[in-house]
């Protein structure tokens, strides 16, 4: 029997369509809840150094009412590593944060800085709280990311999700498959995330051993899509004064 991996909702960009008016809709947590129901094994949020989507509120009550498990996107500074033991997210993935960025371009330079991230893994983990390092499928950043004895890495699919052709999409699902296979045998859970899709998905959740997907631009965007025929007819509705 195959065992697909498991699949947490990352909700930032509900939260982006609220910031754009600083307004109180749509409500992620609401989203986290209805995305459980659907059958979400986890819910994702990126709290970012200059809070362009999820808020701080967001975060505390994603922590109280998440029945699945919480993980939390951060950047591996002081300020961040504060809120994370303060909320104690089920776990936390370090990713890298450039202001100027749209979303996270690539994974973290986890060889350049050993010595910094394994105290940041330290603070988190004596805490209890599991750490994940978002990095690029590149034997030598799985390598190190084993040696700051984090539990867990995420591969960042971006590439793959990227490549133009058939051939390049080949050569990053390999480099994928084979990342998993030595993180695995270093002792490493393996996670997957940033650009897959609906149609892209399927080769990746079949690579063996990879453990979750961290999935949110593609679902929200088909969220907003499907929902549009019933918005509407809703509207309808409310301004007959019958919804
Ligand atoms: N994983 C990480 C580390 C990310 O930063 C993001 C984007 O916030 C995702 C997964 C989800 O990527 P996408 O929104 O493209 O599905």
């Amino acid at each position: 029997m195959s065992v697909f991996p498991k699949l947490s909702i990352n909700i930032d960009h509900v939260a982006t369509i609220r910031q754009a008016r600083r307004t109180v809709e749509p409500e992620p947590v609401a989203a986290a809840v209805l995305a459980e129901l659907g059958g979400a094994d986890g819910i994702t949020a990126h709290l970012r150094e200059d809070r362009r989507h999820i808020q701080d509120r967001d975060i505390r009550i994603l922590r109280e009412i998440v029945r699945t498990q919480l993980n939390l996107e951060m950047a591996a500074t002081e300020e961040m590593v504060k809120i994370a033991l303060e909320v104690k997210p089920d776990y936390v993935t370090l990713v890298p944060e450039k202001r100027e960025e749209v979303t996270t371009e690539g994974g973290l330079d986890i060889v350049g800085s050993v010595e910094r991230l394994t105290r940041v893994v330290d603070q988190l983990q004596s805490a209890e709280i599991p750490v994940s390092l978002f990095i690029d499928a590149e034997f030598d950043q799985i390598e190190a990311s084993a040696k700051t004895q984090a539990l867990l890495i995420e591969l960042h699919t971006g590439q793959y999700a990227e490549a133009k052709t058939k051939g390049d999409r080949s050569q990053e699902l390999e480099k994928l498959r084979q990342g998993t296979e030595l993180a695995l045998s270093l002792g490493l859970r393996v996670n997957a995330g940033h650009g897959l899709t609906y149609q892209n998905v399927y080769p990746v959740a079949c690579i063996a051993g990879m453990e979750e997907f961290n999935i949110g631009h593609t679902i929200v965007s088909r969220g907003v899509l499907v929902g549009m025929e019933r918005a509407v007819r809703e509207m309808k509705l409310a301004m007959r004064g019958q919804l």
